[in-house]
């Protein structure tokens, strides 16, 4: 699988002025790697999502996954190739994340036991009471993690996570990171993290960060990222 993004340009309208996010975008995203995003606040990394993921589309330019523009049937690109994990997760609050996965998968047409939606929570570490709890009654990495399972759960290709590591604890962080490289590794997953955790970033494959003078992205060596 490919996901290439050729000369992508994106603007938000200030008024009647254009303000360039990007211009003429070019990068390459691939099955079984772990792509880390990072950039300042305002760069551009949640906008660039949105695009990959086809929530919004491109200026000019275009992102084609293995040859076929992703914006020709942004519905069945998004239901078919994609899983997210929002900045803000998206979860239904009164719903338990048992009910929220069932949600996705049917909205999906996935069809999947429960004993695996069981078994996927037990993998970002939601156990025993905390799959049947109301999202409400949940902390803020506990949802985060059943915002990820959700993500997983269809199976997509491709993973597009905002700042997925934000709320939890270090111990946490590493398990979900863990999770993201097994997904890429063992599942052939393509993994695109945003990131400010240059921990994180260290540990993934490949590397891109969003330059806002160029408004592009470059990719950076491990060596040369500074933590
Ligand atoms: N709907 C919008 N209309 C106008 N400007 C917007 C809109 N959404 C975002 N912006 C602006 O575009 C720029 C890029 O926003 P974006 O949310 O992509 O940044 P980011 O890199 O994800 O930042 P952060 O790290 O703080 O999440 C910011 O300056 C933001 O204020
Ligand atoms: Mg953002």
């Amino acid at each position: 699988m490919k996901l290439v993004v050729k000369d992508l340009t994106y603007f938000y309208l200030d008024g009647d002025e254009m303000r360039y996010i990007f211009k003429d975008l070019n990068a390459l995203f691939e099955d079984s790697t772990f792509y880390t995003i990072i950039g300042e606040s305002g760069s551009g990394k949640t906008t660039l999502l949105s695009l990959l993921g086809a929530l919004d589309k491109p200026k000019s330019g275009d992102v084609l996954l293995d040859d076929t523009s992703i914006y020709q049937d942004m519905d069945k690109y998004r239901q078919r190739s994609i899983g997210f994990v929002f900045q803000n997760y998206n979860l239904i609050p009164y719903l338990n994340a048992l009910e929220n996965i069932e949600l996705a998968l049917d909205i999906a047409k996935v069809k999947k036991p429960k004993s695996e939606i069981i078994k996927l929570l037990e993998s970002v570490g939601i156990d025993g009471s905390k799959t049947k709890r109301p999202i409400v009654k949940l902390s803020g990495g506990e949802v985060q993690r059943i915002a990820l399972a959700r993500a997983i759960a269809s199976d997509p290709p491709i993973i597009l996570a905002d700042e997925p590591t934000g709320n939890l604890d270090s111990d946490t962080s590493d398990k979900i990171v863990n999770l993201f490289k097994q997904l890429a590794h063992d599942h052939q997953k393509c993994i695109i993290v945003v990131t400010h955790n240059k921990h994180i970033a260290k540990i993934s494959d490949v590397i891109y960060e969003v330059d806002p003078r160029a408004k592009d992205l470059k990719q950076i060596a491990v060596e040369d990222l500074v933590l």
